[in-house]
């Protein structure tokens, strides 16, 4: 067997250990613990690319989970930054570019009539949550196993399939993402399989008249990017506009990625309420709650409260103008989406000539890479698949210069910097080679011990 690959983490092994003493797992977020000794720190980032502090070059499909669309440092949004830190911060008082970016946003999105900021995904969707709370006097919620909507109470709820036992023809059980769930409030989260139309009915049947929302991505953005099929997000709509309940489609991630209108101009569906936050700004912080202009004048006093003293933070203000501003009147999204393309058709080259099976599920933008022939159409279908050649493979990508997620279940991101720089293609596809043929190399190893 070659040698496998390394990389120098001295520097990051060093950090790891004095952040411990300071910081829990040595992480400001305990997604970026990646083990004692795999846990890398960044030193900085420009366009497709990240470094870390042992100045190991990486290409990035991570891209901090989504939000550096255009790329890292993107010179236009960082000048339009420094012109919204002239402005001087917050004031708790409004300023007049929120009406700009909102003015943006409605005219890229035709579901939206008004706007309010909020400050993080997490954020814009308690809002929406709430704010259907408020509209509709109801309070329990339906959710899509495998759909992530952030880390407040109500959002964490999942199908339990570590200890789901398939052959028992039942669902699995329903249980809290996190220790720290009160578990009173399970009784008002309700879970569907994707793609399900029948269990959707059934489900509305039995609740519909005491939910106020559904939540949904159509592309899941933390579950391999598996898609709803167009009939299942129509029936979605028509469903809750029967019952009385507020669909929100939450666009954390497809916001402003997978087309200038969302993954709701992909489906032509409209929602009550949309979140957007990732590619808003670049990666400054600054998300969004956004609707129907009936179910938004909600928020009002007496109605569902809204605010914060960091929302609309004059820099992330600035940033979102200019990004959306080049999302909606440059080809940024275009070059995206054709860089997915021509990635993923390389990766399926290499595959193909090693005879691996292989599929791909989500938007070009952000796909998830899945060792079976067809995509799955839930996360059921995720959790029963084989995914350790992928885990695999991921591990040795990391030592080849190529950061992906080490959980299959989070897509590759693209922004517009990939596209434009002329070896990210290469040397991804490069490293990929080399990490496939480890990871066959891994596998026959482990069959002959
Ligand atoms: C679909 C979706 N909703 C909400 C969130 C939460 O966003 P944040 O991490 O900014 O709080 C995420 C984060 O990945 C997300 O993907």
């Amino acid at each position: 067997m070659r040698p496998l690959p390394s990389r120098t983490l001295t520097r990051s092994n060093a950090q790891y250990k004095r952040a411990l003493k300071r910081l829990p797992l040595g992480v400001a977020s305990t997604f970026r613990y990646w083990g004692d000794d795999r846990t890398i720190y960044a030193s900085h980032g420009k366009g497709g690319r990240i470094w870390d502090i042992d100045d190991n070059g990486y290409v990035d499909y991570r891209l901090g989970y989504g939000p550096a669309i255009l790329g890292y440092g993107d010179d236009r949004v960082d000048a339009a930054a420094r012109r919204g830190i002239e402005v001087g911060g917050v004031f708790a008082l409004s300023t007049e570019r929120e009406l700009i970016v909102a003015d943006r946003i409605a005219k890229m999105v035709p579901g939206v009539d008004l706007v309010r900021f909020s400050n993080s995904g997490t954020e814009a969707v308690m809002a929406a949550l709430r704010l259907a709370r408020a509209h509709t006097g109801r309070d329990s919620y339906l959710l899509i196993e495998g759909a992530y909507h952030g880390l407040f109470d109500a959002a964490m709820w999942m199908a339990n399939l570590e200890d789901w036992d398939q052959s028992a023809n039942r669902d699995p059980e329903i249980t809290a993402y996190s220790k720290g769930i009160p578990q009173e409030l399970k009784t008002l989260a309700h879970l569907v399989p994707m793609n399900d139309l029948q269990r959707l009915e059934d489900t509305f049947r039995r609740h519909g008249d005491t939910m106020a929302a559904m939540l949904i991505e159509p592309i899941q953005g933390n579950c391999c990017g598996i898609a709803a099929s167009v009939d299942y997000v129509r029936l979605a709509r028509e469903l809750c506009t029967r019952y009385g309940v507020l669909l929100i489609i939450d666009e954390v991630k497809t916001g402003f990625r997978v087309a200038k209108g969302g993954v709701q101009s992909l489906y032509g569906v409209t929602p009550d309420i949309s979140t957007f936050a990732k590619a808003v700004a670049n990666g400054y912080p600054i998300a969004v709650v956004a609707g129907r202009e009936g179910v938004m004048r909600t928020f009002r006093y007496g109605g569902a409260a809204h605010g914060g003293t960091y929302t609309a933070h004059s820099v992330s203000l600035a940033a979102a103008e200019e990004c959306l501003r080049i999302l909606d009147e440059t080809p940024a999204l275009q070059t995206i989406a054709t860089y997915g393309e021509t990635l993923k058709a390389g990766i399926s080259r290499i595959l193909e000539r090693r005879g691996i099976v292989h599929s791909y599920a989500g938007h070009a933008s952000m796909f998830g890479l899945f060792f079976a022939e067809k995509a799955p159409d839930n996360y059921r279908d995720w959790k029963t698949s084989d995914y350790s050649f992928y885990d695999q493979m991921a591990y040795f990508l990391h030592d080849l210069g190529i950061i992906v997620e080490p959980d299959s279940r989070e897509p590759w991101f693209v922004c517009e910097a990939h596209g434009l720089d002329a070896t990210c293609l290469s040397d991804t596809l490069k490293a990929v080679e080399t990490a496939v043929d480890l990871t066959l190399e891994h596998f026959e190893a482990e069959k002959r011990a």
